[in-house]
């Protein structure tokens, strides 16, 4: 399998095989991966004859240093799990000085306040440096399509306003969200949870489908103190925000009306544990 550490090295790569005319696919990724982070790959290898992953932990998106201390990080797991999934499958794993050579800085975008709802509330400047990293891997790859999880909804919005921004020439593949058999959502973070906890996570997935099985009869308000009272009965858990939203500007909403789609975003720290997710409502 091949592994860059160096953007040279992955131009040369990539220069070598521009005669195929191959479809590049690039699965952005922090590492630590799980079966998430997997079914974007296989949905990639089906996509595209030329797919790379980019294992990558990005400090400026963490507006919190011990998060981006205790960030797991498992390398030679990671690579037989790409393995797992395709031996042709390329990776790329700089260094932090490799991808910024000068400093640690990322750049402001105007996201049109998408940045600024949800996530954005509760990690200041987060979408500032993931747009950042986004925009130096797609100038590095030029990916023809990049693959990126539901589980990250607002992110992928952001990437969308990224490519529209920049005029990248590339495809936004959203691949829907991976769970565990409880319903909680794969994350890297998930590692973290003690046993009973992450059982106890359960509790989320199950108030997003409760929101889903009542939202067009009942006032949002009290659907949403209903579930947040909920998740937050168990030991240890705190719900951070609970919000049904427009599914295109992610801005809050009070109650349904028709023609209108939209979905639920919740954030909840589980001890030290900060877990995220959303489903689709309509
Ligand atoms: P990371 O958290 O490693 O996630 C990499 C990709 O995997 C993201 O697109 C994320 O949405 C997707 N993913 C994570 N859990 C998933 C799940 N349970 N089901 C489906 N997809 C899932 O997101 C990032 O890294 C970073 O912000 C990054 C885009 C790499 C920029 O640094």
């Amino acid at each position: 399998m091949i592994v860059c550490y160096l953007k040279s090295e992955v131009k040369n790569e990539l220069k070598a095989n521009i005669a195929n005319k191959d479809i590049i696919g690039l699965v952005p990724t922090m590492g630590s991966l799980h079966k998430g982070h997997l079914s974007l790959m296989k949905t990639a290898v089906e996509n595209c004859n030329q797919v790379w992953v980019s294992i990558f932990i990005n400090p400026t998106q963490f507006n919190n240093e011990s998060d981006l201390k205790n960030y797991p990080k498992n390398f030679k797991k990671d690579i037989s799990l790409i393995e797992s999934v395709s031996k042709k499958i390329k990776v790329f794993c700089p260094e932090i000085n490799e991808m910024y050579e000068k400093g640690l800085n990322y750049n402001q975008y105007n996201f049109n306040g998408i940045d600024s709802k949800l996530e954005g509330k509760y990690r200041k400047g987060h979408f500032n440096g993931v747009a950042t990293i986004v925009s130096k891997l797609f100038e590095l790859f030029k990916p023809n399509q990049a693959f990126f999880g539901e589980k990250d909804f607002q992110q992928t919005q952001i990437v969308k306003r990224l490519i529209d921004l920049e005029k990248h020439k590339t495809k936004l593949i959203i691949c829907p969200t991976v769970r565990e058999k409880n319903g909680l959502a794969m994350s890297s973070r998930n590692n973290l949870l003690s046993q009973k906890n992450r059982e106890n996570s359960s509790i989320i997935f199950h108030n997003l489908n409760y929101v889903k099985t009542h939202f067009k009869k009942t006032d949002f308000d009290q659907i949403i103190s209903k579930c947040i009272k909920s998740i937050n009965s168990y030991d240890g858990f705190k719900t951070e925000y609970f919000e049904i939203v427009d599914s295109f500007s992610l801005s809050k909403q009070k109650k349904y009306c028709e023609n209108k789609s939209y979905r639920v975003f919740v954030s909840v720290m589980v001890d030290e544990v900060r877990l995220i997710d959303n489903i689709l409502l309509n």
